[in-house]
């Protein structure tokens, strides 16, 4: 199929390249010149496992090209996605202007006489695919002198799962897909468009390989609406199962219990899992807080108070004060202090930098007068380029960060911090104190180190 893509971002790239490898014609729709020249050149602006690889291919084979020219990407297009961002406003409410700016891209170039459906992937207010049909429409009738026909037009909601850092894989592999649309015939074009995914009927990437037992991806069909609630509903749940993590690692520490064999022992219940139970600086990255924002604005749009949804928004706030107080417990006085932050990326597998809490946590430690070294495998590049305000000294490697440090904050669980020798951290530490934002090290381990540890609820 032609398939259009608005916004080369982490989503509308990794959308594009996949669909694009399964035998789509893809062009992508850009308005910062820097990615549209990065991405003509098979070069990936972001950090994605496979995409170095898989992204030059589909763009040597032909398959995927990108342009600044909305409307020759959108003239043959059967399927055209919106995936820009959506930031959030100071009230909490989504900032549509791009989406907007792309609608009216879309209304303004498309061309009668082909079906289409314009497909919003950017997670977006509930509600918003009907504003987004009558930007089109509105745009489309400046140029044809009538409104598009609902017979041959349909704007459908497709929400987006994926995880950075994964986001190949997530988008090969999906849990699910939801189809959102009141039009029968865009559902099925849409599942068109998927059934190499949905039957996983493709050959794997070599870049990244089908993993074991996976079977055909389920797909859940809805009316536009419930779909964007969905992506809402999903975030805010996750967000939650991490807060209420910390909510028992809060009282974990005052009853004398460790929250990691806690989460161990619940997380084996089918019907709690074991994933997103992990206690720490809490969550980050471009989704959830703006997504939380989003909802709970929504929520008090029509006077409902959404009582959970502000706690776990209060109780993530808190824990990267908590680490900050326990920088405090260790040294005292933070002035003049000597720190290492181990991590930067709101996770590890990503350089997005977007609300990532080491970034809160070194903000309020240098305005309490610390001085720090950071070391993040990927995402130092970004935070100096992002971030040139941030006084931070960036060391060449894990143990660089640490020679002459007071203390060592480790604040992303990177794979590699666990493999750190602990008595190197010890020895290159001028005091022992470490404090695990993300508990990766053994405790008894890091005692038997001679290092003073504090992790979160253990
Ligand atoms: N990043 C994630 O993990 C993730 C996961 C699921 C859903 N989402 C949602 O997907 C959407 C996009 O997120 P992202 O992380 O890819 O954002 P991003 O900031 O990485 O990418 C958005 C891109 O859109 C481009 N853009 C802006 N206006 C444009 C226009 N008028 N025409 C063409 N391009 C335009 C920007 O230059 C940018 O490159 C957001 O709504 C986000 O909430 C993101």
């Amino acid at each position: 199929m032609q398939v259009a893509v608005f916004g080369a971002g982490y989503v509308g790239l990794v959308t594009g390249a996949v669909l694009a490898e399964l035998g789509h014609q893809v062009r992508l729709v850009e308005v910062d010149p820097e990615k549209i020249a990065a991405i003509a050149a098979g070069r990936p602006p972001i950090y994605e496992a496979g995409l170095d690889t898989l992204l030059p291919r589909v763009v040597r084979d032909g398959r995927l090209s990108i342009t600044a020219d909305g409307a020759r990407a959108v003239a043959p297009a059967d399927v055209t996605f919106i995936a820009v961002g959506t930031p959030p406003l100071a009230n909490g409410d989504a900032d549509l202007r791009f989406v907007r700016q792309a609608a009216e891209a879309i209304g303004a170039g498309m061309e009668p006489g082909r079906r289409r459906v314009v497909v919003n992937k950017a997670t977006v207010p509930i509600g918003s695919a009907n504003l987004v049909e009558v930007w089109i429409s509105e745009a489309y009738r400046r140029r044809w002198g009538r409104e598009p026909d609902p017979e041959w037009f349909a704007v459908a909601s497709n929400p987006e799962f994926l995880r950075e850092g994964t986001a190949v894989f997530d988008t090969l592999y999906p849990d699910r897909l939801v189809l959102g649309a009141d039009q029968p015939w865009a559902v099925e074009m849409l599942r068109a468009l998927y059934d190499p995914i949905i039957r996983q009927a493709f050959e794997p990437p070599p870049e990244c390989p089908r993993p074991e037992g996976q079977g055909p991806v389920p797909v859940v069909e809805s009316d536009r609406i419930s779909a964007e609630m969905i992506k809402y509903a999903a975030n805010a749940f996750l967000a939650t199962k991490i807060s209420f993590a910390n909510e028992m690692a809060a009282i974990c520490e005052r009853v004398g219990a460790d929250v990691v064999q806690v989460m161990a022992g619940i997380g084996l219940d089918q019907r709690i899992g074991p994933r997103f139970l992990n206690a720490g600086a809490g969550w980050g990255g471009s989704c959830f807080g703006k997504d939380l924002a989003a909802l709970i604005f929504t929520a008090r749009e029509y006077g409902y108070e959404p009582r959970i949804l502000e706690a776990t928004v209060a109780v993530n706030r808190d824990q990267r004060r908590l680490i900050v107080a326990r920088v405090q417990e260790a040294l005292k006085t933070v002035k003049g202090r000597r720190i290492a932050v181990w991590g930067l990326s709101f996770k590890p597998g990503t350089d997005d930098l977007r609300d990532a809490p080491a970034l809160t946590v070194i903000r309020e430690l240098v305005r309490l007068g610390a001085r720090i070294a950071a070391y993040d495998p990927i995402a130092m590049t970004n935070a100096a380029r992002q971030h040139p305000e941030l006084e931070i000294r960036y060391a060449p490697d894990a143990l660089s960060a640490l020679e002459g440090a007071e203390a060592l904050v480790i604040m992303t669980e990177w794979d590699e911090f666990r493999r750190v020798p602990l008595a190197e951290v010890r020895q290159r530490l001028a005091q022992p104190y470490v404090i695990d934002g993300r508990n990766l090290l053994d405790p008894a381990a890091a005692k038997a180190a001679g290092l003073w540890y504090r992790g979160i609820g253990r």
